[in-house]
């Protein structure tokens, strides 16, 4: 067993009178102690006797049996689903050590299954066709609409008929490039119903940006809509489409057909640009084809979809998810996380263009039969009580966020939270960074009147689904943790050689192990997939993150160690916006660093340095920010550029980012030492000019 669950077991046979009376065993015994006192959070009585995992010993049992008996445990679930075709004997099998030959996860293979149908159909079969699938809520309060699973059958079977109409295959790329309409599960689900690829991007990402993805997945058709209105802000979509694909056909990919939905609410169509031929209105075409459509029965292995993240180095990766495995691990993750009951109403703020919005908007919540808020505008829009307006109108039960929102509404002061009811509210959820003790308190006490247990998931576009993260009824919670693993997943701490941690540590957090959801590849690249997760410490999956975890096995996420960034949290690699800031024809080199951020957990922090000759000025300060919008998109823009005659390097050249990130937190009296740098006097130069 593993080192947490050992310890985790010790705390639960540790007798009451024992010298240092662990908080978990304290509830085991039900010695409740003052949660002022240790801070830790209690769910109510009444809320862990009706929860799905209403006790430590039940996580225990559960998890223990997830962890000796993987094929069992996770068979037993799977079995709930419906599969054409059960997996062959070995439930699943992987090789996880580089040392071992090449990587390779595979869960329920051979196993025949579709998971567009366990969405969707399954539901309608299982009595659920006239339940609220979606409720969609517009930008503008009072634009919204609603779809049952019949209704959500009918349109995702529209949509993938035209889809094989036009020849979209089982294995094709579809590249979905939608803000948050009902439209955009619709086509996700379409692509699985038939066996097609989808490749979400955010709608928030640049021509470029999106051109780039294009040329990599070389989809034969792009989803998109002429335009969405994001608070008071109209964004021509359609335009950044047109613009991605004139960009992708100069790097030899055409696209054939580029269906766009219209939203009226934004953009009449007589106003969009259009190329006959290749652009097809998807009112025109989709709504004639027939309401049901056969599945294609796909392998538990086979593709899903691709999403582009982040990493340190270089150009984005595409982070490949297959069917079955994930099928699995986000159906039981929402489930078990949230404590769901079939009466929830479930709102996710994540846009489906992230992974959260996969796994936590579209196929967990789905695939449990939930009914789902789906909303497409910004969450402080007209006012900052938008959230607890949705809140009251569709008495949702489950909220689910991220810190950076948390952090923006609580600046906004209380009463833009008090003057709604939100009685409805059950249980409260964090996602994306770390999520900062004070602010956990304040979405604790003033939007869950201290009475909704807060699950603060800790995982990741690779993961799949949840990694670490509490049940809500099981234990006590402490405000900043992510508390304990999911079932399956075995957390280790090891240090800079990779030897494995017990205890009270902290270090690099890394998987033992494999777990249904993991994702299998880099689409095109497994040999970075290899190099990026599991070389550096051999044997086990490498997260990226720092991580600690306290006398009571409690996990605390620590950030990033990577050269990666968490801005509101969007990943974005520090590379990334390097590389954009030096095709900018005045810029010579760029440095960017993460620094800390009050709202936005952390922002980007860019030291630039520019070619000779040039001067500093305001517009060239505006036209770099606009190089990085137009390369990337606006959420990467620089927080701060800061003017640098020139980077503290080693003699070997190598950026030393540690003192940039002390100069860019003002930190000034832990620079630590200077003297390997070949020119230390480009520190005293960059501190004079911090406040250029
Ligand atoms: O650093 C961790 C942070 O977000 C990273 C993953 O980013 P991404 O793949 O974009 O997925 C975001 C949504 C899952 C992680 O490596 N992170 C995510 N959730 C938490 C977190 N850090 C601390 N606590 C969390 N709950």
């Amino acid at each position: 067993t593993s080192n947490h669950l050992r310890h985790v077991e010790s705390m639960s046979t540790l007798p009451s009178g024992a010298g240092k009376v662990s908080h978990l065993n304290a509830v085991i015994l039900g010695e409740a102690l003052a949660s002022e006192e240790n801070d830790l959070v209690f769910p109510s009585e009444q809320f862990s006797s009706q929860a799905l995992v209403p006790s430590p010993q039940k996580y225990l049992e559960m998890y223990t049996r997830s962890i000796q008996d993987p094929a069992g445990f996770w068979s037993d679930i799977a079995s709930q689903f419906c599969w054409k075709q059960k997996w062959g004997e070995k439930v699943h099998s992987e090789n996880l050590d580089v040392r071992n030959g090449n990587i390779k996860i595979e869960w329920f293979k051979g196993g025949i299954t579709n998971i567009c149908y366990n969405c969707v159909d399954r539901n309608v079969e299982a009595g659920l066709g006239d339940k609220i699938a979606l409720y969609w809520e517009g930008n503008e309060p009072g634009f919204d609409d609603t779809l049952t699973y019949s209704q959500l059958l009918h349109g995702v079977c529209q949509l993938a008929n035209y889809l094989k109409d036009i020849g979209v295959k089982k294995g094709d790329a579809v590249v979905i490039y939608l803000p948050m309409l009902m439209e955009l599960p619709i086509a996700m689900l379409a692509c699985a119903r038939i066996g097609a690829v989808h490749s979400v991007v955010f709608a928030g990402f640049s021509a470029e940006s999106l051109a780039q993805r294009i040329v990599d997945c070389k989809p034969k058709v792009v989803i998109t809509c002429n335009a969405v209105k994001r608070g008071p802000k109209i964004i021509n979509l359609k335009d950044i489409v047109d613009a991605a694909l004139i960009e992708s056909a100069k790097n030899g990919i055409s696209v054939d057909v580029c269906l766009t939905y219209e939203n009226p609410s934004a953009m009449k169509r007589e106003s969009t640009n259009w190329q006959e031929g290749r652009d097809v209105w998807w009112l025109d075409v989709v709504p004639k084809y027939p309401s049901t459509c056969e599945v294609e029965w796909v392998d538990a292995e086979d593709p899903l979809f691709l999403l582009y993240t982040s990493g340190s180095t270089g150009k984005p990766k595409g982070v490949l998810h297959t069917t079955g495995g994930y099928m699995v691990y986000t159906a039981t993750t929402f489930k078990y996380a949230f404590d769901y009951k079939p009466s929830d109403v479930y709102w996710c703020t994540a846009d489906c263009g992230w992974i959260t919005g996969h796994s936590y908007v579209t196929y967990g919540p789905l695939l449990n039969g939930a009914t789902v808020v789906v909303f497409e505008g910004a969450p402080n829009y007209p006012d900052p009580g938008r959230c607890w307006d949705i809140v009251d109108k569709y008495k949702v039960t489950v909220f689910y966020t991220a810190p950076t929102l948390v952090r923006s509404l609580m600046r906004d002061g209380d009463e833009h939270v008090t003057c709604y009811s939100r009685k409805s509210l059950r249980v409260l959820g964090s996602v994306g960074e770390p999520i900062n003790p004070s602010a956990w308190r304040w979405f604790f006490n003033v939007v869950g009147d201290s009475r909704c247990p807060i699950s603060d998931t800790w995982w990741q576009t690779e993961t799949g689904g949840f990694m670490i993260t509490p049940l809500p009824g099981a234990w006590p919670q402490k405000p900043g943790s992510a508390t304990f693993p999911f079932f399956g997943v075995q957390p280790v701490i090891v240090d800079e050689k990779g030897v494995e941690i017990e205890g009270e540590c902290s270090g690099y957090l890394c998987v033992k192990g494999s777990w249904p959801g993991a994702f299998r590849t880099l689409y095109g690249d497994h040999e970075r997939y290899e190099t990026t997760y599991f070389k550096p410490f051999p044997g086990y999956y490498f997260t990226g993150d720092g991580c600690s975890r306290d006398k009571d096995g409690y996990h605390w996420l620590t950030g990033r160690v990577d050269d990666v960034i968490n801005v509101s949290g969007h990943r974005i690699g520090t590379a990334e916006v390097e590389s954009a800031l030096v095709s900018h024809p005045q810029c010579a080199e760029a440095a960017v660093v993460g620094v800390e951020h009050e709202v936005k957990g952390q922002g980007i922090y860019a030291f630039v340095t520019l070619v000779e000759g040039v001067p500093y000025s305001e517009e060239l300060r505006k036209s770099l920010m606009l190089t990085v919008r137009k390369q990337i998109g606006a959420f990467a823009a620089p927080d701060k550029i800061h003017w640098a005659p020139g980077l503290p390097k080693t003699r070997s050249g190598k950026i030393m980012r540690r003192i940039l990130r002390k100069i860019a937190s003002k930190q000034l009296d832990e620079l630590g030492d200077t003297s390997t740098l070949a020119d230390p006097s480009v520190v005293d130069q960059l501190i004079a000019l911090a406040d250029c």
